[in-house]
């Protein structure tokens, strides 16, 4: 028993640790970043959230939008949470087209972020859950259930594997980049190295970077994974102890029945 059990920890361990590379499939490399949200008490980083937040408005918005992200989440609790006071600065920074006069206005906190400027830039509101970094393997899910789907993951390792290496096909410029499937894709490697300086003065690598921002857009598509996890947790616990005082409250009932049978 004790065998097979070892076993079967070998087994899934070996599976999910596959090498912290060319975990994707399709011949994509995907590097097996941790971040502080993952694991059921996992949570956001604030301090990440905030530099991801920073590299998001200074680099990606240039192309990019978060339509489906109102600002006002910026300052809840769980999130980036900056003081109210900074969310409307932030807010103001954006121009919007009032319906009612048709006018521009800057945006107020109940806004939502703009949306991508860059036509074939795609909204990122969602990416961090539209994107898959493990599959598999096999056709077994076991890779997900123990490191998720790797949407995170997925898009860090987007940022960092790029190879250098460019092309010019039907009338647009790809570049080459490991995770991407098919390998080239059409947006330029966006980050470089000391790109984008911290107040905390918090590492700004390429990869540093890449995990923030790719943190801060799991909290943009899951801004409530925390509350999730906690109520998750204790329904699992309610439910285990349910069941515990069942099998007490069923071997009670039957306690007399069974008593007779045995007499009988
Ligand atoms: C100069 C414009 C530009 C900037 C800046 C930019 N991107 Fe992109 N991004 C694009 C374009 C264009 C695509 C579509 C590429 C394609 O499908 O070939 C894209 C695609 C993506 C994708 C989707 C890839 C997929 O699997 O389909 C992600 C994720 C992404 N960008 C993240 C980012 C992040 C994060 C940043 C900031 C660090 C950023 N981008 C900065 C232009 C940009």
């Amino acid at each position: 028993m004790i065998r097979k059990l070892t076993l079967a920890a070998a087994a899934a361990l070996a599976l999910t640790s596959g090498g912290a590379e060319a975990a994707g499939g399709e011949g994509r490399e995907i590097t097996n970043y941790s971040f502080s949200f993952e694991g059921p008490f996992g949570r956001f980083d604030t301090n990440q959230l905030q530099r991801g937040l920073q590299v998001y408005t200074e680099v990606c918005s240039a192309c990019h939008g978060l339509r489906y992200v109102p600002i006002r989440t910026l300052a809840d609790p769980g999130g980036p949470q900056l003081p109210a006071d900074q969310v409307r600065a932030y807010a103001a920074q954006f121009e919007i087209e009032d319906p009612a006069t048709g006018d521009f206005r800057p945006r107020t906190p109940t806004d939502h972020f703009p949306g991508s400027s860059l036509e074939n830039a795609p909204d990122l509101s969602l990416m961090a859950k539209a994107r898959v970094g493990f599959e598999g393997p096999y056709g077994l899910a076991l890779r997900p259930l123990f490191m998720g789907i790797g949407g995170p993951e997925y898009i860090a390792s987007l940022l960092t594997h790029y190879t250098g290496e460019d092309k010019f096909e039907a009338g647009s410029m790809f570049y080459e980049n490991t995770a991407f499937p098919g390998r080239w894709i059409a947006m330029a490697p966006p980050l470089s190295d000391g790109q984008v300086e911290f107040a905390d003065g918090s590492p700004n690598d390429v990869e540093a970077m890449a995990q923030d921002v790719a943190a801060f857009l799991m909290w943009a598509a899951e801004p409530k994974m925390m509350a999730r996890k906690q109520t998750g947790f204790t329904a699992v616990l309610i439910l285990t102890l349910l069941s515990v005082l069942l099998y007490l409250t069923n071997k009670r009932l039957w306690a007399p029945v069974k008593a007779r049978a045995r007499q009988a």
